[in-house]
């Protein structure tokens, strides 16, 4: 594992919580320790419904759900965005919508914008459909991209392949004359690059370790993809910036952040999972130390 260079930043979005750790305890207490508008993108992956029961260790409803969003958007900057993955359950037979009764939240009486709804399309699942089946084989997650204001900070990846690359690009002028030769192309042509911008359904590897590199983690009942984190944190904010997670699980948003020098704070309530992220982070923080003594 490749230890950041980096000498952790130890200034804080508040005085009472220490940035670059996971912190044991409800979110909605730890985020009222927190000052307003001091986290530049949310990175979280909350319960969905009642899928998991995470050791007993929390309480999960749609109550919850609106002090965790009010205190979410009091200490989010302004241009600041949240990255919400989400998913439901299904009950007698129904998808219970809870995702979608959670975004209008967020917009109706938080306040936010909806940004983007992208998809997380994952590559294996648990259920896949037969012929006697109601429904089709369920693929993929929502992630709401949820902003204060217009995003300050929009890094759109290009990694798409164009399948035309490396050949010119006529733009409108593309017609011949009678001699067969082109009419003038002037400035519009230009050769196609290698790479576009990707489309918002991400396809990420989940089988195979979870879309994990830490075993540390596997232990965790569900935990989201490393490069579904890393691609959210790369969009959306820059180099130093500040990142919570308020529901860090096994840490994957903690690693993601150290991996490319973003701060983070976290928020884990059980203490299993909290000590699963700790050992995570370990390669890292021990460097922190190291170089701070
Ligand atoms: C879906 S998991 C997050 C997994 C995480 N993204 C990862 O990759 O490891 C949700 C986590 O939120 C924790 N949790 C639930 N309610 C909480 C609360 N009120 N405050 C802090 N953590 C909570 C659970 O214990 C669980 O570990």
């Amino acid at each position: 594992m490749v230890k950041s260079e980096r000498l952790l930043s130890t200034s804080t979005p508040s005085m009472k919580l220490s940035l670059n750790e996971t912190h044991l305890m409800n979110c909605i207490d730890g985020m009222q320790l927190m000052d307003e508008e001091s986290v530049d993108l949310v990175v979280t992956s909350p319960p969905y419904d009642d899928l998991r029961t995470y050791n007993d260790s929390s309480k999960w409803d749609h109550e919850v759900f609106k002090s965790v969003a009010d205190n979410l958007t009091r200490v989010l900057k302004t241009g600041g965005v949240i990255m919400w993955n989400v998913n439901d359950s299904t009950v007698k037979g129904s998808e219970t919508g809870s995702s979608f009764r959670q975004c209008l939240y967020f917009m109706d009486q938080c306040g936010l914008k909806l940004h983007d709804t992208m998809i997380y399309e994952k590559t294996g699942t648990a259920f896949a459909s037969g012929p006697k089946s109601v429904r089709y084989t369920q693929i993929f997650e929502y992630c709401f991209i949820l902003s204060k204001g217009k995003p300050k900070t929009i890094n759109l990846i290009q990694d798409k392949k164009n399948a035309w690359a490396g050949y010119t690009s006529f733009g409108n002028a593309k017609t011949r004359k009678k001699d067969g030769t082109m009419n003038d192309p002037g400035k519009k042509s230009k050769v196609i690059r290698e790479y576009g911008v990707r489309t918002n359904i991400w396809k990420i590897k989940n089988s195979g370790g979870f879309g994990q590199s830490s075993k540390a983690s596997y232990k965790h009942p569900a935990t989201m993809p490393e490069e579904l984190a890393r691609g959210h944190v790369l969009t959306w904010s820059d180099v130093n910036d500040t990142i919570l997670d308020p529901f860090m699980g096994a840490g994957t948003t903690a690693q993601v952040c150290l991996e490319e020098n973003r701060n983070f704070i976290g928020f884990e309530i059980d203490e299993t999972y909290h000590q699963m992220c700790m050992e995570r982070v370990l390669p890292w923080t021990d460097n922190v130390f190291t170089r701070l003594s």
